[in-house]
């Protein structure tokens, strides 16, 4: 293995990396579902009947959570999976599956759903405002830019000799504390109201998807939020210090803008303060996915909500609502214990 002359490499699989890369495999390849396999048709019957508020605040939900899968897919993803050592071809791969669900999976579920309840025009409308509303355009922004910072690392630690370590590994830090802020907890703003009606048994196949995407996104942050742990040990105390405050800087801005997107879209169905304690409590899941503690005090979740999010709950049966390729998504639930590994 330790040839001078090596300048490539292949994935040996028969060898693993770590258990926990391991076991994220194996988590996102059974969770593995098309976006076809819901069908929507059986949800018009009640969005047909929904006020024109309710449907304008559902859709711009779906829109801001298509915002954030497309460039967690065509940017996020990748550049955390590039700026990894190329020794790790297998954690390479889970990213790099991970970075196709979101946009070939998530991103086209939820043009899904605007193709069955919206025509083309509404659909057109509400890219429009996604494309100039200037706080969802804010968020975008505020994540990508770290991406785009790592983007330009990667580039120089493969080109440019004298790269520092150090400085790298900040830099992919900040990056994957920005991709677990936007898997943990940024979604969850956008995932609420689907997750309302889904609580009370209705728009359930949209609820279905809403489920299965935020399925994937918790074993995203989590598995993220574990190769920046073991970055962040490597700082120093006083980089550690540093490096914190830079987060909790981001935190503020990223919670300020979220504040008034959520107003902006749940002010005219009177929910605005219910998903701002919903946002809190997902901000404090993502601190902890990074290995802080959480920033919030604990408040009461909307049970209802809480009811959309336990699909153990439920007393139909989920698989019956799939189609074929419900085999597929045959998938354990996942419990604390699943993430004791023995260290490396
Ligand atoms: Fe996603
Ligand atoms: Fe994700």
């Amino acid at each position: 293995m330790d040839n001078k002359n090596k300048k490539y490499d292949g994935a040996n699989w028969n060898e693993l990396e770590d258990q926990f890369t391991q076991f994220f495999y194996e988590q996102n390849l059974s969770q593995f579902w098309r976006p076809e396999d819901i069908s929507l048709q059986s949800d018009l019957n009640v969005w047909n009947v929904l006020s024109e508020e309710i449907k304008l605040a559902y859709s711009k939900n779906l829109l801001v959570l298509t915002f954030l899968d497309t460039y967690q897919g065509d940017i996020g993803m990748p550049v955390v999976s590039r700026s990894i050592d190329d020794k790790f071809h297998q954690r390479k791969a889970v990213l790099n599956f991970m970075a196709a669900m979101e946009n070939a999976v998530h991103a086209k579920s939820y043009s899904n759903i605007f193709m069955t309840f919206l025509n083309n025009d509404e659909i057109n409308d509400l890219f429009v405002w996604g494309e100039t509303s200037p706080i969802l355009q804010k968020i975008v922004d505020l994540i990508v830019r770290y991406y785009r910072d790592l983007d330009v690392m990667n580039h120089e630690k493969k080109y440019e000799t004298n790269v520092d370590e150090t400085k790298f590994a900040e830099v992919q830090w900040k990056a994957m504390v920005a991709s677990v802020f936007l898997e943990t907890w940024l979604f969850y703003s956008g995932f609420y109201y689907p997750l309302y009606y889904y609580g009370q048994g209705k728009l359930m196949q949209a609820g279905e998807i809403i489920n299965l995407i935020l399925r994937d996104e918790s074993i995203h942050g989590l598995y993220i939020g574990r190769l920046a742990q073991d970055i962040f040990e490597g700082f120093t105390e006083t980089k550690k210090t540093e490096l914190e405050a830079w987060m909790h800087n981001l935190l503020d801005k990223l919670y300020e803008q979220q504040g008034l997107l959520t107003a902006e879209i749940y002010d005219p169905v009177d929910l605005t303060h219910d998903v701002k304690i919903f946002n809190r409590y997902n901000c404090n899941k993502a601190l902890m996915n990074l290995g802080f503690d959480a920033k919030f005090p604990y408040e009461e979740v909307n049970p209802v909500v809480l009811n959309g999010l336990n699909t153990e709950t439920k007393t139909m049966d989920n698989f019956s609502m799939k189609g074929n390729g419900y085999q597929k998504m045959k998938s354990e639930s996942l419990k604390d214990e699943d993430f004791i590994f023995d260290e490396e």
